[in-house]
């Protein structure tokens, strides 16, 4: 079968399912504290639309799925819907990104449906901060979650920590140090533009270059091997001593869009070819118009042929994109 190839011949081989725009926390940089308008419960793929749309690109090389939201552990039924997934021929790598809230619950049922591994939000170890951060008590929720996902065998468990100036960027070595105790993945996360929560700008950015640097001023990193030919956005580092690994994720600073391998379907269904492109193309109509597989993958080939050659975030003409992360799933 004839692979996802885009128009600079990067092979397309990620597909991230946005399952839901709901989510149990209002992150400030996600989300106002009232949440935003939510989408008609109609207007959602269904499980069974989202597993054909996965089947046909499973045909066509998407090895690695990944379920997002909003959050995806509030949707029912998440734990069969990624048993159907796991049985894909050719899906090697299924994971979830989640905010870690309801994870405790459902790390072991996950696991035994056939998830590989988890990515979980958590910005803060102190809780006064969490709550600030999330609007929401559940750091300890969260951690909980954490323990039960690495008890249940879901590996690696990684752990994004966006850094944002003055508001968390005090926690960079509680959370480095943490690698030394548990085999996490933290991952420092640049904080990129988008509408809706706090407003951004690019003085409330850490590059990863000062973020590395004040963890080298406690003890040396050492690069992981690979590091130029990276498999994921995350240049991965570790101390010698540590049983976890620091990742870097620098879409401000340094793109890796040269690399990229990514296809995303938002809850709405529309497949979007670039985290911060809103041409974005419409793939539920089509399908509830009644279109054949035949038809559907031409789609996927036009969507993935017109996948944009990089972002633009550190060009002075750049435009926020008008979707929140919660509705993209990152
Ligand atoms: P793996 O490397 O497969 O574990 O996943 P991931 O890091 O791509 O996924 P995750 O959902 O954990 O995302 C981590 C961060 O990387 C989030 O802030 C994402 O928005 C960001 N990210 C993921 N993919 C892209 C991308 O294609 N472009 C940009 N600019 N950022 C991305
Ligand atoms: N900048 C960087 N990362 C973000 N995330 C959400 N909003 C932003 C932003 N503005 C992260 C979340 C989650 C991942 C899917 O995206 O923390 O881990
Ligand atoms: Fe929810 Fe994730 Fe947005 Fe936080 S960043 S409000 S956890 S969707």
């Amino acid at each position: 079968m004839s692979k996802l190839i885009d128009s600079y011949n990067r092979s397309i081989d990620y597909l991230r399912l946005s399952v839901t725009d709901r989510c149990n926390l209002r992150c400030v940089y996600c989300m106002p504290a009232e949440g935003i308008p939510l989408m008609d419960f109609h207007d959602i793929l269904r499980y069974e639309e989202l597993l054909r749309i996965a089947t046909i690109a499973a045909r066509h090389g998407i090895t690695k799925l990944r379920i997002t939201g909003g959050e995806p552990l509030v949707r029912k039924g998440i734990a069969e819907f990624i048993k159907e997934l796991a049985r894909l021929p050719g899906v090697e790598d299924l994971s979830l990104t989640t905010n870690g809230v309801l994870l405790k619950e459902f790390a072991s049922s996950l696991k035994k449906a056939g998830l590989t591994r988890v990515n979980v939000s958590l910005d803060s170890l102190r809780p006064e901060r969490f709550n600030k951060i999330t609007r929401g008590d559940f750091l300890n929720n969260v951690l909980e979650g954490l323990e039960e996902a690495e008890m249940a065998g879901l590996n690696p468990v990684k752990i994004n920590c966006v850094v944002i100036k003055e508001f968390n960027d005090d926690e960079i070595l509680d959370f480095a140090e943490l690698t030394k105790k548990k085999p996490y993945h933290i991952r420092f996360i640049e904080y990129m533009p988008f509408e809706a929560g706090a407003a951004w700008d690019r003085d409330k950015c850490i590059s990863s270059s000062q973020i590395m640097e004040k963890i080298n001023s406690l003890q040396n990193l050492v690069p992981l091997v690979n590091l130029e030919k990276r498999t994921g956005p995350a240049r991965r580092y570790k101390f010698h001593d540590a049983i976890g690994e620091i990742g870097f994720i620098s879409p401000v600073s340094d793109h890796f869009c040269g690399s990229c391998n990514r296809l995303r379907l938002t809850a709405d269904g529309k497949l979007r070819t670039c985290l911060f492109s809103d041409d974005e193309i419409d793939i539920k109509n089509v399908m509830r118009g009644g279109c054949t597989d035949r038809e559907l993958e031409d789609l996927l080939f036009n969507a993935v042929r017109k996948k944009p050659e990089r972002h633009h975030i550190s060009d002075n003409i750049f435009k926020k994109c008008s979707r929140t992360m919660s509705f993209i799933g990152g």
